[in-house]
């Protein structure tokens, strides 16, 4: 068979995996494991009377929510939350910077956080007090991943997806300088890209 010379297509995804240490998680163990996640998570919400309210921590939730909420056969609304505890580039925690950014009510209603990854705790610690405060009939937690080394004991979250070791990865929404998000694995970013 003739070799097909690379397209620019493909050199820029070869670019951006060259980043890429090593794949942690295969696109297609993502796949199975989220539609494990999902059925966890239907078989507490389906006899509820009170809806549902699913709530993304912005922006590194967007593809594992997209995916999960796919897989969920429940009546429900979607509230963005933004907030960062990284700023620009650097991969130290450096506090919250809060943007809470609610549309809808959530008083009387069951609320599912979902977000990409529980790490220091320092942004999950923060969401679920907001959240609390403002009195939904329940409150979950869904993550991703976990790093369990990090994780605080006082951040707890109700539906795991993975524990990863300590190391900074990026793809299926996780960023480093908001790139890599749009790789469909995880994989550990080049000690050598990071300062
Ligand atoms: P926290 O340290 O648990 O507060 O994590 C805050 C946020 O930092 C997470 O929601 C992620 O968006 C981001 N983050 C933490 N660890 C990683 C990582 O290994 N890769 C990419 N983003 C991360
Ligand atoms: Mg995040």
């Amino acid at each position: 068979m003739p070799l097909t010379p690379p397209t620019k297509r493909d050199r820029v995804w070869d670019a951006l995996n060259g980043d890429i240490d090593r794949i942690l998680l295969s696109a297609e163990q993502i796949e199975c494991r989220v539609r494990e996640m999902a059925a966890e998570i239907a078989g507490v919400y389906e006899d509820s009377e009170a809806g549902l309210t699913l709530i993304p921590v912005l922006s590194g939730s967007i593809i594992f929510l997209a995916d999960l909420m796919r897989e969920l056969p429940l009546k429900m609304k979607l509230a963005l939350v933004h907030l960062s505890s990284y700023r620009g580039a650097t991969t130290e925690s450096v506090g919250t910077k809060t943007v809470l950014n609610l549309q809808s009510d959530v008083r009387g209603r069951h609320v599912l956080i979902v977000d990409d990854i529980l790490d220091t705790g320092n942004t999950l610690r923060h969401v679920q007090r907001m959240i609390g405060e403002r009195e939904p009939e329940s409150l979950r937690t869904a993550v991703l991943l976990r790093k369990p080394e990090k994780a605080p004991k006082d951040v707890h979250a109700d539906f795991i997806g993975f524990d990863i070791e300590d190391a900074f990865v990026v793809g299926y929404g996780l960023d480093y300088g908001d790139h890599y998000r749009n790789l469909p694995h995880i994989g550990v970013l080049r000690s050598e890209l990071m300062p």
